[in-house]
């Protein structure tokens, strides 16, 4: 054995993951630490730019990979991307499926189109790329770990993401229960749920003038809305999430299958419970000391 102690129990170098939506934020981060931990590569993006660069940094960790232009959640070109997938190795390993996302907005105004956008976006497409993923691992007769990206409003009633909520939580369930399904073949199936993550999907989701409004508070206001709310003081960065996935993908995991791993700095925890400024401290409720200045 060559590499350290965690690196001989993770037992990830010399295989193969296939990413949906690795070329960018979330999926680059999550790309780029299993081509570091020895991982080769394929990955699809919409976006052809940062699927380029992405790229280029996983062969400069001297692994293979290949970079694919694909809008996930077209069958044709999800079919055409497992295709590629199919010829870039003999082996599957890992399958991580990143994409998906929303943007914020009461259920009552919004249409059917959007709605299947969002169902397609965030758990129809996840179906399908399993599907073309399974036969894949299955050549390889020694299991595999497929990861989903779901996210803390799977698990709680999250207003004004009521679809994004339904979807993700059809992605939770569906891989808990193909992982009872798939259990004897040591096909390993799990989901990662952040809460709140910069990337430009976390940016997307919400108001376009959002970021505006808040450079336009008081120096102070910023970052304060975080400490009230994550308890860890400080929301994860993507190679917070990467990390998740490495440890999902590989043997460190190997009996864990049909779970969730909130990475979110505790707020799923926390159900609810913030960290009231002015004394009041962590209740679901404020007390005298923030609606004092709130009413004064
Ligand atoms: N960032 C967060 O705070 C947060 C919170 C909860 C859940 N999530 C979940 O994590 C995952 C990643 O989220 P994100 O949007 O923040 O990541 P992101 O913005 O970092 O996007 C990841 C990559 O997916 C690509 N992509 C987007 N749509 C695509 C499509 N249709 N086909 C192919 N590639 C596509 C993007 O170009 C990008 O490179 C999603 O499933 C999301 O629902 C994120």
């Amino acid at each position: 054995m060559t590499g350290g102690f965690l690196d001989n129990r993770a037992g990830l170098s010399g295989r193969v993951a296939a990413i949906v939506g690795g070329g960018g934020g979330i999926g680059a981060s999550v790309t780029l630490a299993l081509a570091a931990a020895g991982v080769d590569v394929v990955f699809c993006d919409i976006d052809a730019h940062t699927a380029a660069e992405t790229r280029s940094a996983a062969l400069a960790l001297g692994r293979r990979a290949e970079a694919v232009t694909a809008d996930a959640t077209d069958p044709a070109q999800l079919a055409e991307f497992y295709k590629i997938t199919a010829g870039f190795s003999q082996r599957l390993d890992i399958v991580v499926n990143v994409v998906g996302g929303v943007r914020r907005g009461p259920f009552m105004q919004r249409d059917a189109a959007e709605d299947a956008q969002d169902i397609r976006r965030n758990f129809g497409y996840v179906v399908d790329s399993v599907r073309h993923a399974v036969p894949l691992i299955r050549r390889g007769a020694h299991g595999g770990s497929i990861i989903n990206f779901t996210t803390i409003e799977a698990h709680r009633g999250a207003a004004t993401f009521a679809v994004y909520a339904g979807a993700k939580a059809a992605t939770t369930n569906f891989t808990r229960a193909l992982a009872v399904e798939l259990g004897a073949e040591r096909i390993r199936l799990n989901t990662v749920a952040p809460d709140t993550t910069p990337s430009n999907g976390n940016i997307a989701a919400m108001p376009a003038d959002l970021p505006a409004r808040m450079m336009a508070l008081p120096e102070a206001a910023s970052g304060a809305g975080m400490t009230m709310y994550v308890p860890m003081k400080q929301q994860p960065g993507t190679d917070d999430l990467a990390n998740a996935v490495l440890f999902l993908a590989s043997d460190l995991s190997s009996s864990i299958t049909g779970t969730t791993l909130h990475v979110d700095g505790g707020t799923m925890a926390a159900a609810g419970f913030l960290d009231w400024p002015f004394g009041d401290g962590f209740l679901p409720v404020p007390l005298d000391g923030t609606l004092g200045r709130m009413f004064r």
